[in-house]
């Protein structure tokens, strides 16, 4: 465009769009302020002009926004009245339409990761798991929402499958998949883009199946922060994220194994995969029991004894007669 046009076309649009937002305005009462506001010096109803008056000139923005969620919170009864649309996160527009001023309007070019993450926590802060975005890993480090999300459009071309594994690809190519919680890439491609030695991880011989997509990295994990260390979405106990597939590990038991519920899982298994069956910690069965069973019984200690039996080739294999490992409704020993 030609700077001649492009004031032209700023100025045309200005006056349309100042009496739409006149005519907008006036009948709208502004129940909630917007997120902006605080970017703004005062809070002006006016300023605000609607996603249309956007329309004409960022024609590629609207198409692509109006396919996603937020597009959606105009046609919510409970949204009327309120600032929606392209608004609640570039900020008011009539002054960057009139002025025909780049300047005066919210560019994500210019901000920092964290600013660009108090537009989006300003509605979604204290929304179930958001809340806690401050206090994760992810945040302290820099990285924000629109690291892992697309307001406007993921890019379709960069979902396909780039593992070494098969991922998916069926899905993948389903329509619309990509624009999943308008995630930028689906999982665990963006997950994997930045965690690289997870890769690896899920390669070795036994691993949980994400690189095939039969789960995803946010089943274990919340990427959006949490209390729990690595940002688990397990904690120790009953609630246990491993627990919500596998069920019959968590009891209630007569009797319990002690570091099940002590430690939690990770105490003899590692989450993402190993060279080891079972996805245990050590290679042999004995090995890991042996690591907190090598007291001898009239120690006293508080450590948990060692097994009174000898340790000879019959009994090397724990879990042959230990078999309920986990825990045992009937057997102190976990026999069955
Ligand atoms: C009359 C045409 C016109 C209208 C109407 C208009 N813009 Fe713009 N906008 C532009 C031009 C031209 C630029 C500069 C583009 C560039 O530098 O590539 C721009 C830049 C932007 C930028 C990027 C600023 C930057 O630093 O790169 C954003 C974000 C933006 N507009 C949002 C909006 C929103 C939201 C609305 C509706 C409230 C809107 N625009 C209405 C013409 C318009
Ligand atoms: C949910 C927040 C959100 C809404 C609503 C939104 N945008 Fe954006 N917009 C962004 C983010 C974030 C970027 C930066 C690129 C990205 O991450 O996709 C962006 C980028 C842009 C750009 C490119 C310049 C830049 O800043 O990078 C333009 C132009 C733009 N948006 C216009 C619009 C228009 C027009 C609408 C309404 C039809 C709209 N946006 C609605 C968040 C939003
Ligand atoms: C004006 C308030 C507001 C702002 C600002 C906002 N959101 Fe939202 N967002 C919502 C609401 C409300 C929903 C729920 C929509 C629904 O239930 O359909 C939502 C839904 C979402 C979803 C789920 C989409 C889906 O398809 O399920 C994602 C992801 C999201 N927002 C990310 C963001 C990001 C990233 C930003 C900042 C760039 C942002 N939001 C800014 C209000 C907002
Ligand atoms: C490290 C990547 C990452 C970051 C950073 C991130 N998200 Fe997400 N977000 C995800 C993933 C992955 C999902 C999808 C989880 C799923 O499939 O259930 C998601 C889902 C969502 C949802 C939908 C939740 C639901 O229950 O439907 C919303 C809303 C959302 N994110 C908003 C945000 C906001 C706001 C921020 C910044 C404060 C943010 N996200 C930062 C990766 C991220
Ligand atoms: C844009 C890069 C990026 C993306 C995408 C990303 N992360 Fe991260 N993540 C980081 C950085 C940087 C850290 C902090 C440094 C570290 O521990 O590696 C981190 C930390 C973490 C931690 C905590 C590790 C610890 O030591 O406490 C977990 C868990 C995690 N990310 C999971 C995920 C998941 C799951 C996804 C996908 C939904 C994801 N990440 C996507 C960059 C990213
Ligand atoms: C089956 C559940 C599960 C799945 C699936 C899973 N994780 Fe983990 N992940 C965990 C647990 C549990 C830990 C904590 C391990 C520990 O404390 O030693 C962890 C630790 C991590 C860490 C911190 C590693 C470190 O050495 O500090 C990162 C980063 C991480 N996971 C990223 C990912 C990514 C990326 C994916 C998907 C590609 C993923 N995880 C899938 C359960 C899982
Ligand atoms: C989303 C469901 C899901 C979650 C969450 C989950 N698992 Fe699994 N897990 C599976 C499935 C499915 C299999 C068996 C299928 C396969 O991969 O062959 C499996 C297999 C296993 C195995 C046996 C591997 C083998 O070689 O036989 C162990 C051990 C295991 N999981 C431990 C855990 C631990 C520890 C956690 C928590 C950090 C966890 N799982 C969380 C679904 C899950
Ligand atoms: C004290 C160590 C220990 C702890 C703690 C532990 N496991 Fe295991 N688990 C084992 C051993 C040993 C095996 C292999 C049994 C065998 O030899 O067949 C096993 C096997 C498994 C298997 C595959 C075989 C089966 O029985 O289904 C799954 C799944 C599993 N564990 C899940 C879990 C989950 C989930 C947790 C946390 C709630 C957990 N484990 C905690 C030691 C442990
Ligand atoms: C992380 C440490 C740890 C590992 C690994 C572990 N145990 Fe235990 N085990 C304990 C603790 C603690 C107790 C409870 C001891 C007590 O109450 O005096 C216990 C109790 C037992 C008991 C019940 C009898 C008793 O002394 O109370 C048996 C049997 C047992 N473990 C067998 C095994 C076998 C077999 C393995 C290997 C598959 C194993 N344990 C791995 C910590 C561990
Ligand atoms: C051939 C079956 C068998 C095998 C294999 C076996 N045990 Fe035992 N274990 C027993 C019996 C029998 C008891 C005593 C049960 C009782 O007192 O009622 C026992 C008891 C225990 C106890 C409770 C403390 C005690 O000595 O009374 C521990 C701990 C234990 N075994 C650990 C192990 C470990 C570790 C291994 C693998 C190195 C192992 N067991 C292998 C049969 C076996």
């Amino acid at each position: 465009m030609s700077s001649q046009k492009y004031i032209k076309a700023f100025l045309f649009c200005g006056l349309v769009t100042l009496s739409i937002a006149w005519f907008a305005s006036s009948g709208r009462s502004q129940t909630v302020k917007p997120v902006q506001a605080k970017a703004t010096a005062t809070y002006n109803a006016d300023d605000y002009v609607g996603s249309e008056a956007c329309k004409d000139c960022h024609e590629d923005q609207f198409k692509a926004f109006s396919h996603t969620s937020h597009a959606q919170l105009s046609t919510i009864s409970s949204w009327k009245g309120k600032v929606t649309g392209c608004e609640t996160c570039h900020g008011p527009g009539k002054a960057h339409i009139e002025e025909a001023d780049p300047k005066k309007i919210i560019s994500f070019k210019t901000l920092s990761s964290k600013a660009a993450s108090e537009t989006c926590l300003g509605c979604h802060a204290g929304r179930d798991e958001h809340n806690n975005f401050r206090r994760g890993e992810h945040w302290r480090n820099d990285i924000g929402c629109t690291d892992c999300h697309s307001s406007h459009s993921p890019e379709t071309g960069r979902n396909l499958a780039n593992s070494n594994v098969f991922v998916g690809r069926a899905n993948a190519q389903k329509p619309g998949f990509s624009t999943v919680k308008l995630l930028k890439v689906t999982e665990p491609q963006l997950c994997m883009s930045c965690h690289t030695e997870t890769k690896h991880q899920f390669n070795l011989p036994f691993h949980h199946k994400v690189l095939e997509g039969a789960m995803k990295c946010s089943d274990c994990h919340n990427p959006h922060g949490g209390f729990e260390l690595k940002q688990t979405r397990l904690a120790i106990g009953a609630d246990a994220a491993c627990i919500k597939c596998h069920a019959d590990k968590q009891g209630p038991f007569a009797y319990e194994h002690a570091p099940v519920k002590t430690e939690g899982c990770s105490a003899c298994h590692t989450p993402h995969g190993s060279a080891n069956p079972r996805m245990l910690i050590t290679s042999r069965v004995a090995q890991l029991c042996l690591t907190c069973h090598s007291v001898a019984h009239d120690v006293g200690a508080i450590e948990p004894a060692g097994p009174q039996h000898n340790l000879n080739a019959q009994y090397a294999n724990c879990t042959n007669c230990h078999l309920k490992i986990h825990g045992s409704r009937t057997s102190p020993v976990f026999f069955r």
